[in-house]
């Protein structure tokens, strides 16, 4: 991963007669990656959804305040760390700014902000493993380090929503909670349980193909605003789904817990949201044996998820994965097969 360098933050001001206190004070905030098992989109609609969080996929945010220039408002510049990283685009840099002023709104932080964000974000963007809300998280939880805040899970919550909400257009908050868990998690209406997790391997594999989470939630909203109908079906369905799929992972059901991923993959592929490509390595991973297979996330592109009983079994969907076009997979273990300390 690529490594935070504080010295490529832009400073602002000169120092002479530097009004701020807190200079070159730094905060540092992390979060991770996360994967939606189940749910998503009807998820927008009350419907509940299960996600999961990806430990191996990080983000970090480092915060160093620098002076403000006499008179100026507030003042952020962005950089990413490692140059081969992608710069931070300006729907998200909107997110960051937006989430800094409610930062200051709501922890009652007065004065001037002259901070240098910077975003060591090893989440591919655009793919549904919540990277958006997982910088946003970082940048809060960086912030309050560096006013020395501490914020309760609902004021976190809050703040990486303000964020989403910039960023993907109606958001049903499961990223902000999902990014910030350490099980698997069963939301619904911005509140999550956790739940025990399946002994088993969940294989991820990238598509190639970036999707906009905010284009696909704005097609299935002009849908449902076409069909009430299509809309309560669609969710009646995900609700029964997430119910039961809860109840398999309580109960250890793997099998059963797979069933639910490929009809849900149907369910969403209905909707306009799968691609050729997906399609594709959905059939490649229920090929090689995988227990269930589905696309995951706001969808027109980004990732499919596969479910393995066990780890060799994972390896041998992996290889298929990558043969039917995968551009990348993560491997993420699960219950007694998840390596403790990670
Ligand atoms: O961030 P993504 O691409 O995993 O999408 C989030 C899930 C949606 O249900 C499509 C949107 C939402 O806010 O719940």
């Amino acid at each position: 991963m690529a490594s935070t360098n504080p010295s490529t933050y832009a400073d602002h001001g000169s120092p002479e007669g530097d009004p701020d206190a807190g200079r070159g004070r730094l905060g540092v905030g992390r979060a991770h990656g996360k994967v939606i098992l189940l749910g998503e989109h009807a998820v927008v609609y009350g419907a509940p959804a299960l996600a999961m969080p990806v430990s191996q996929l990080t983000a970090t945010v480092t915060v160093r305040r620098c002076s403000c220039p006499d008179g100026s408002a507030d003042q952020l510049s962005f950089a990413v760390a490692g140059s081969g990283a992608a710069p931070v685009t300006p729907l998200a840099t909107d997110g960051l700014r937006r989430l800094v002023a409610e930062f200051k709104e709501k922890t009652g932080a007065v004065g001037r902000v002259c901070a240098g964000v910077l975003v060591d974000c090893a989440i591919p963007q655009g793919r549904g493993l919540g990277s958006s809300a997982a910088c946003a998280r970082a940048a809060v939880l960086a912030f309050a380090e560096l006013f020395d805040r501490r914020l309760d899970a609902k004021e976190v919550f809050d703040l990486v929503q303000a964020s989403e909400t910039l960023a993907h257009g109606r958001s049903s908050g499961i990223d902000a909670l999902a990014t910030g868990a350490t099980y698997p998690i069963l939301f619904r209406a911005g509140t999550a349980r956790e739940l025990p997790s399946l002994d088993g391997v969940c294989v991820i594999a990238d598509s190639g193909v970036g999707g906009s989470t905010k284009d696909a939630v704005e097609m299935v909203r002009r849908k449902f605003e076409r069909n009430a109908d299509a809309q309560a079906e669609f969710v009646r369905r995900v609700s029964s789904l997430a119910r039961g799929a809860a109840d398999d992972l309580a109960h250890g059901r793997s099998g059963d817990f797979g069933a639910r991923l490929t009809e849900n993959h149907r369910l969403l592929r209905d909707l306009g949201l799968s691609t050729d490509r997906i399609d594709a390595l959905v059939d490649a991973a229920l090929a090689a044996g995988g227990l269930g297979a589905k696309i995951s996330g706001g969808g027109l592109g980004g990732c499919m998820i596969t479910l393995a009983g066990e780890p060799r079994q994972a390896q041998d969907i992996v290889r298929r994965l990558h043969e039917a076009g995968a551009a990348q997979t993560w491997v993420v273990p699960m219950g007694r097969f998840a390596r403790h300390g990670d």
